[in-house]
């Protein structure tokens, strides 16, 4: 490894990610660990410099207080503590992190893109040797930057897999298609499941099950894909930073299951390969950006992995499926010709399972209606809404009632993150 690194040590804070983000902002490598990590796991790693005890109000689990061993009080790595004043240790401010990290650890500011490109290369390297990995490629930030650090890491080792699931955007299949297999030359697969991932997920409402049944299929959908080449051994995946944080450590709560997290199946045939799995959403891009991929691959808007799934609410229906496809392509283009497109961190639409009254050419209708979201964050932890200018949204109003079938409403989501997640699911 060529950085330095503090380790943050999660004694029941909330912003564990707010100050991992703060040291890497220094220039500084940082991750975050549960309290009960032990010293010989922490020593095995070199890097580390200083070690960081992020003390909060989640600080009881098992109705018992909890505290690091007290080997890592007594040990030779700097140790201060930060909001949980401890006899063991010093206990600093929050502002006086810096301090610690350059003048007390004596961290060198070497944390950046192309050093962490390198350590992954050769970590890629060593972690596959001369096998084959599947990728499964959904042409979204995440997935393509795995595809181009893998390309750069083990070149024709590697093959794509599109899996259209029937929960992807207008037009995507065909542009990842497009840009993987006939610009970019890699190997790639297209496996239409459509109707297979629809048949499964049919009267099913919980959000957490329809994201388990889409992880799950994904993941046997891959498998069937192997079985079909010779020698695939690994598997790679788009798993980010905030992925693993919010799937739940030992003090947080789980907010929801990512399904790169979450929902792998028992029976999980291969090995991972996550090269992004420390990197907060704005680093995964600055990342692509750094590996030479185009602007308009790297700034494309976040997608999740259970795609349109979660945005058609409750149990998923073609008919409202479509809905949420056909309304998300004309905000996306009306967004894409006032100009908001790359400045708008991420917009969408959903449709909620209800339907309310309206007149339309003067009879009742009893129609859907669409909510669009329009979020700007940095790392997706927390986020506020885009103020909307009225009248690009007269204009996708009047395009939705009249050209999505079934829908007579619009309405805007005024929530920022917390309290509200960026997606409904
Ligand atoms: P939330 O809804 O948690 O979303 O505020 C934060 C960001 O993550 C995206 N998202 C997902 N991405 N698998 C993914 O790969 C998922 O299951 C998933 N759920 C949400 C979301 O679109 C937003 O950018």
């Amino acid at each position: 490894m060529k950085q330095d690194m503090i380790a943050i040590l999660d004694l029941g804070s909330e912003n564990n990610s707010a100050l991992a983000r703060a040291i890497r902002d220094m220039g500084v490598y940082s991750e975050i660990y549960p309290h009960d990590i032990t010293l010989a796991s922490l020593k095995s790693n070199p890097s580390i410099k200083g070690v960081i005890l992020n003390g909060g109000p989640n600080n009881v689990v098992d109705g018992k207080k909890i505290d690091v061993a007290d080997e890592i009080y007594s040990c030779d790595i700097p140790v201060v503590a930060i909001d949980h004043p401890a006899a063991k240790c010093p206990s600093v401010k929050e502002d006086e992190v810096k301090e610690f990290v350059f003048g007390t650890c004596g961290c060198e500011a070497n944390w950046n893109m192309e050093n962490f490109i390198a350590d992954q290369v050769e970590l890629l390297r060593k972690q596959i040797g001369d096998k084959k990995v599947l990728l499964a490629l959904s042409g979204g930030v995440d997935s393509s930057v795995v595809a181009a650090l893998l390309i750069k890491a083990i070149g024709k080792q590697l093959v794509c897999v599109h899996v259209n699931h029937g929960l992807l955007r207008k037009g995507e299949p065909e542009q990842v298609i497009k840009v993987f297999r006939e610009e970019l030359g890699a190997t790639l697969i297209y496996s239409d499941s459509v109707d297979r991932f629809l048949d499964k997920l049919a009267n099913v409402a919980d959000p957490e099950a329809k994201r388990k049944i889409i992880g799950a299929e994904f993941i046997r959908v891959f498998e069937e894909e192997a079985r079909k080449l010779d020698g695939i051994d690994f598997l790679a995946q788009g798993t980010i930073y905030p992925d693993i944080v919010e799937s739940g450590t030992k003090t947080n709560k789980i907010v929801k299951s990512h399904h790169n997290v979450g929902g792998l199946p028992d029976d999980l045939k291969f090995e991972l390969v996550e090269p992004l799995k420390y990197l907060f959403k704005d680093e995964v891009r600055a990342c692509g950006k750094a590996l030479g991929l185009p602007d308009d691959m790297v700034y494309r808007q976040p997608f999740p992995g259970p795609g349109l799934g979660v945005r058609c609410l409750g149990a998923i229906t073609r008919d409202r499926l479509e809905a949420v496809r056909e309304s998300d392509a004309i905000l996306r283009e009306e967004f894409a010709k006032a100009g908001l497109q790359g400045k708008v961190w991420q917009y969408f639409t959903l449709i909620p399972d209800i339907k309310s009254v309206g007149v339309r050419n003067n009879a009742r209708s009893w129609e859907w209606p669409v909510i669009i979201r329009a979020v700007n964050t940095i790392d997706a932890m927390t986020a506020t809404i885009e103020h909307p200018d009225w009248a690009v949204f007269d204009k996708i109003t009047k395009r939705i009632i009249e050209e999505v079938p079934g829908v007579n409403r619009v309405c805007y989501d005024m929530t920022p993150k917390p309290t509200g997640t960026i997606e409904w699911e």
